[in-house]
């Protein structure tokens, strides 16, 4: 079943404790701390190395930790995750379809809630309205969360903005790029997307069976497809230099399980940090109603998460879907 709940194991430890002290820690001291012999520390140093990592060691020092390699896998994910139960059980694959539909065939076989599903290239990536979404190898986070309805304060509509808002914030904490959100959850940099969600569920009438938040990150891309390149951007094209892709995942895991507990207890709060980073806010939004194409300004956010423009007679109305163009 489960697996990822096993794979905190003493070679995660040991990483996550040369990770958090980066400098010499002897054997001994491993040994002591994380309660295992001298030998099975050895040993698990020499998995690590194996691995990729490169762990210098040096005689009445100890253990350094010089090198992580760039890949996605269970242990750098879970060590250093400062979560609850967001990404807690973690699925890794180096080539999907598309994390979104693994999610769902995995919820169908009862993963469990804040699942994560990652991948290192999707060879079915899906996009928003049907538009496919691509994902190409290692420059790219891919992933999907499953959400579980017990434990959702919120209602679905808005578990997609919240996403967006903790992508948000994780990019500017961590490399300062002044993204920002257009609505109701794309990422974007100067104008151009870094970031997509994709959210999906699985509901009888009056039951929410599960819901599936797939999110897409342009992060170490340097060149993008002709057509793609008027749109589309990265954040190293932005930032200049590369970004660690597991930190900024972690940092969305914890930002994303905050946020979505801090919208039970102040709705209010939330929406209004959403507001302070929403692009489409002020601004004449071109839209789609009932076939036709309009344009209004975008005037507020209402409570349940729809894009309120004020049209050229005043009148206000709602839009709760579709394409909108800033
Ligand atoms: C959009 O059109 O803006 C949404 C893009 C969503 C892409 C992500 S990548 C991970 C997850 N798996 C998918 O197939 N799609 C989402």
């Amino acid at each position: 079943k489960d697996k990822g709940r096993d794979c905190m194991s003493t070679k995660d430890e040991v990483l996550k404790y040369l990770q958090n002290h980066q400098q010499y820690v002897s054997g001994e001291e491993l040994s002591e701390q994380l309660l295992v012999s001298r030998t099975a520390i050895w040993k698990n140093i020499n998995t690590l190395r194996s691995s990729g990592y490169e762990i210098e060691s040096v005689t009445n020092r100890g253990y350094r930790l010089v090198f992580s390699p760039n890949t996605i896998s269970p242990e750098i994910i879970l060590s250093g995750l400062k979560t609850k139960a967001m990404g807690k059980n973690v699925f890794c694959f180096d080539s999907i379809d598309s994390t979104n539909a693994q999610a769902k065939r995995q919820a169908l076989a009862g993963a469990s809630n804040g699942s994560l599903f990652i991948a290192e290239q999707q060879t079915g990536g899906k996009g928003r309205l049907g538009r496919v979404w691509a994902s190409p190898s290692g420059t790219g986070l891919w992933f999907s969360v499953l959400l579980r309805p017990d434990s959702l304060p919120v209602q679905v509509t808005n578990i997609t903005l919240l996403a967006g808002l903790a992508v948000c914030l994780s990019i500017r904490k961590l490399t300062k790029a002044p993204a920002m959100i257009k609505w109701p959850n794309d990422i974007v940099i100067g104008g151009k997307k870094v970031c997509g969600i994709l959210t999906e569920m699985a509901a009888e009438i009056d039951r929410i069976e599960y819901v599936v938040v797939g999110i897409g990150i342009n992060v170490n891309t340097e060149n993008f497809p002709e057509e793609l390149s008027v749109k589309a951007t990265s954040l190293r094209v932005e930032c200049g230099k590369p970004v660690a892709r597991v930190e900024l995942l972690q940092e969305i895991l914890s930002e994303f399980e905050r946020i979505l507990s801090d919208y039970t207890d102040r709705p209010e709060a939330i929406f209004a940090e959403y507001k302070t980073l929403c692009v489409s806010l002020n601004r004449t939004v071109g839209f789609v109603r009932n076939k036709e194409p309009l344009t209004a300004t975008a005037v507020d956010i209402s409570p349940a998460g729809e894009l309120v423009v004020r049209c050229g007679n005043g009148s206000l109305i709602s839009i709760n879907s579709g394409e909108v163009t800033v």
